[in-house]
């Protein structure tokens, strides 16, 4: 089976074994207790990293360090979008502070995407859904790749920035790293750099430790930064710490990708419209008849009602356990899981929803800067 991982597109079945392999990633061993509390990383949703010690010594000796990530304002915001905003805010209730780029450059060489949409996306797509889902102004920064700040010191020194790695990486670099490349996404490719390493300038938080939590497909960036950060002599950056986390399934497997309405379910989706697309997309790992389902059992792996469930919207450990058992069992069928499923994610999202609602007001304060 082929695959296709780039920052640009995800194609075909994901083997994480051989891209843990190719990348050159750790897969995640033990972590402080406090990190099981969050079932992301108890059930290894997120998987791999880089460096993630620096980030442990930092915050086992009280010393501040920074999450740093992106987002591309395109499309719906979907529970696949979720996965990563849940990770903002447990690297924020643990201390670190939180720097948020949106990519509105980057979707606009991309995408083709006017920054008119960009920041109408960002702010009531992703950044209202990122309060809803509990997401504090304190400790803080959102930003717009396109205006970095009104503080023209922090603002110059931003793109200063992207400007000096430009002078420490070759095209032939690019070529490797991305394959296919444009002037558009050379640009947003040494921006996405300057996201992650400015946070350690002396005009913002002076050097300290940054993990960067992404989609496995987002590596490329991440080593590339790495080898041209290294380069530098003036700043003497820390080099940066990564986490990936597995791809939210679409419905019919592959990639959750917002381009595809029958892959997502949608923050903002109705009751009816999550059962219609569970149960008319939502690939099963059952079997075709209910009697050989009984006979030989379902495979929970490939089932993405049950990934929905074991990634998100099943909290309880025991009951995920039942659940999964029963299903390899025959006991659990196709019809009945996908119902729990239904029921589990109507209700997360009509509390969501409700929350989403109050966030609305509270999107300008997350904001100023
Ligand atoms: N390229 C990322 C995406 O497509 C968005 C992004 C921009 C980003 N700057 C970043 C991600 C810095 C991580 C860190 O979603």
């Amino acid at each position: 089976m082929s695959q296709k991982v780039t920052p640009w597109e995800v194609e075909g079945d994901v083997n994480y074994e051989k891209l843990v392999k190719e990348f050159g990633i750790s897969l995640l061993k033990e972590l402080p207790e406090e990190f099981n509390k969050e079932l992301l990383f108890r059930r290894k949703i997120v998987f791999a990293h880089r460096d993630i010690q620096r980030i442990l010594e930092a915050k086992k000796n009280k010393k501040p360090f920074v999450m740093m990530t992106g987002l591309m304002p395109t499309g719906r915001f979907h529970i696949g979008h979720a996965l990563i905003a849940k990770q903002m805010i447990f690297w924020q209730n643990l201390g670190a502070k939180i720097y948020i780029a949106v990519a509105d450059i980057e979707a606009y060489h991309q995408r083709n995407q006017s920054f008119e949409d960009s920041k109408r996306i960002a702010l009531h797509e992703y950044i209202k859904n990122y309060i809803a889902l509990g997401l504090k102004k304190k400790n803080l920064e959102i930003y717009f790749q396109s205006e970095r700040d009104t503080n023209a010191k922090r603002s110059n020194a931003y793109y200063r920035l992207q400007n000096l790695l430009a002078k420490h990486v070759t095209f032939n670099e690019f070529k490797g790293a991305y394959g296919e490349i444009t002037p558009g996404k050379m640009l947003s490719s040494l921006l996405q750099a300057s996201d992650m390493l400015h946070p350690q300038l002396k005009e913002f938080e002076g050097p300290l430790p940054i993990v960067v939590p992404v989609g496995i497909d987002q590596d490329p960036h991440l080593r590339l930064t790495r080898d041209i950060s290294k380069r530098v002599k003036e700043p003497k950056f820390i080099q940066l710490s990564s986490t990936y986390n597995l791809f939210m399934p679409g419905l019919s497997g592959g990639k959750m990708s917002s381009s595809d309405p029958t892959s997502f379910i949608a923050m903002t989706d109705s009751p009816e419209e999550v059962a219609n697309k569970i149960n008319k997309y939502a690939f099963s790992g059952g079997q075709e008849t209910l009697e050989l389902h009984r006979k030989k059992g379902g495979n929970p792996d490939v089932d993405v009602s049950f990934q929905y469930l074991k990634m998100m919207f099943e909290e309880d450990d025991k009951k995920l356990a039942k659940i999964e058992e029963d299903y390899i069992k025959g006991k659990l069928t196709t019809g009945e899981l996908k119902k729990y499923t239904i029921e589990k994610i109507n209700t997360f999202l009509k509390k969501h929803q409700e929350a989403r609602k109050k966030a609305e007001k509270e999107i300008p304060k997350f904001l100023k800067n």
